[in-house]
């Protein structure tokens, strides 16, 4: 599996990776993480493995995590399938993105009416590997943009260099008219541009609350201890409480407030992730592979959310392999292939682009586009 050939230090990242590796298109995703998703994990983590180091009582608790609560979540899950089906969100008919891209040429790097983000010239190597290699990239404000691609085609690295969790060896880029080059993550987050990970972050020895109190101590780059331990700013901590349920109650996620993380489903691991990352109000936010893990029933939910996070006025960039979501929710659909984009355009046109269908069955030998999990 290619994850074994490439360090995982992020020190020395590819000193010993000659060339492009192929990826296994038989192997799971899960199996396919790689270097760059893990090392940024770890950053974060990094953190806030500090943190749950001072609560000592909190060690003990872990054994309560994995027993019966894990099964119980699946029980609350699979109740709240039921309730969410019944629930309907409403269109927006002010914040569409209806009309927007009539005039938008598809091609790579092409003039989007209203840019959020403007990239030129990124480029990210490992060693011999170019893993990103964009020449101009513009995303639309308040549209759903899918980034697409086969595995190891520099997508989540893409998301990496964006969000301050990865450097670029050459290139710029501009959020809302601010250059980020060199912004740490915490403080791109403050900016508004947020990200999920292809592997969620949720610490599974805090409780559901407390991760989302944290989602707005962290990400607003507060120090950590002084937001959850200490007291002095109360009327910050009872705000970042009220919207913590708000968004809990919006997600679904109120009944497990008080479970902890590590109890919860995949498919709920990652709505938390989503409602953690609105604790910020961004106005720009990136999920990396929203669906991976997730059931059919949470999938049609997920997919409401993100939906909702445009109609709000939010700007969406999401990678997906689930081509269904991708050809359903998507207002415009960016192509990258080893590093480059190699197409852009409405999600109805990428069946019929020559280099798309050819990006992806090179990688995936015949893998139905629409069948990739
Ligand atoms: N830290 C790293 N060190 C070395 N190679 C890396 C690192 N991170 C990513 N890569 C390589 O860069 C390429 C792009 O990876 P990635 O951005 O994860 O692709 P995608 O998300 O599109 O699957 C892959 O070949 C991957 O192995
Ligand atoms: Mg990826």
């Amino acid at each position: 599996m290619s994850d074994d050939a490439v360090s995982n230090d992020g020190a020395e990242p590819s000193a010993h990776i000659p060339e492009v590796q192929p990826i296994d298109a038989a192997a799971p995703l899960s199996e396919q993480t790689h270097a760059a998703e893990q090392a940024s994990i770890d950053a974060a983590e990094a953190e806030l493995a500090d943190l749950e180091a001072i609560e000592p009582e909190q060690a003990d608790l872990e054994s309560v995590v994995a027993g019966p609560a894990a099964e119980e979540a699946i029980e609350v899950e699979e109740a709240m399938h039921n309730v969410q089906s019944t629930v309907s969100i409403p269109r927006a008919t002010t914040a569409s993105s209806e009309g927007v891209f009539d005039d938008v040429v598809a091609e790579p790097g092409s003039s989007k009416p209203d840019p959020i983000v403007v990239a030129e010239g990124i480029r990210r190597q490992f060693g011999g590997l170019v893993a990103v290699d964009v020449d101009r990239l513009e995303i639309q404000r308040n549209a759903i943009t899918a980034l697409i691609g086969p595995n190891g085609a520099g997508k989540t690295t893409f998301f990496n260099l964006l969000t301050g969790f990865d450097q670029p060896n050459e290139g710029s880029w501009t959020f809302d008219g601010t250059p980020l080059l060199g912004i740490a993550p915490h403080k791109v987050a403050q900016m508004g541009m947020v990200r999920t990970f292809q592997l969620t972050k949720a610490l599974s020895r805090m409780t559901v609350i407390e991760n989302m109190r944290l989602g707005a101590n962290h990400q607003k780059g507060e120090k950590l201890l002084q937001g959850l331990l200490q007291f002095p700013w109360r009327k910050q901590e009872d705000e970042n409480t009220i919207r913590a349920d708000e968004l809990l109650q919006r997600f679904k996620l109120d009944h497990v407030r008080d479970e902890f993380a590590g109890s919860l489903s995949g498919g709920q691991r990652k709505l938390l992730e989503m409602a953690r990352s609105l604790m910020v109000e961004p106005r720009m936010v990136m999920l990396d592979e929203p669906m991976a893990g997730v059931n059919p029933a949470l999938k049609q939910s997920l997919l409401e959310h993100i939906k909702l996070l445009r109609n709000e006025g939010r700007t969406v960039l999401f990678v997906e392999h689930d081509m269904d979501m991708v050809m359903e929710i998507s207002d415009w659909v960016v192509v990258m292939a080893e590093g480059r984009i190699i197409a852009e355009g409405p999600p109805e046109t990428l069946g019929q682009n020559q280099q798309v269908i050819d990006a992806y069955l090179g990688t995936h030998q015949g893998a139905d586009l629409g069948e990739e999990e």
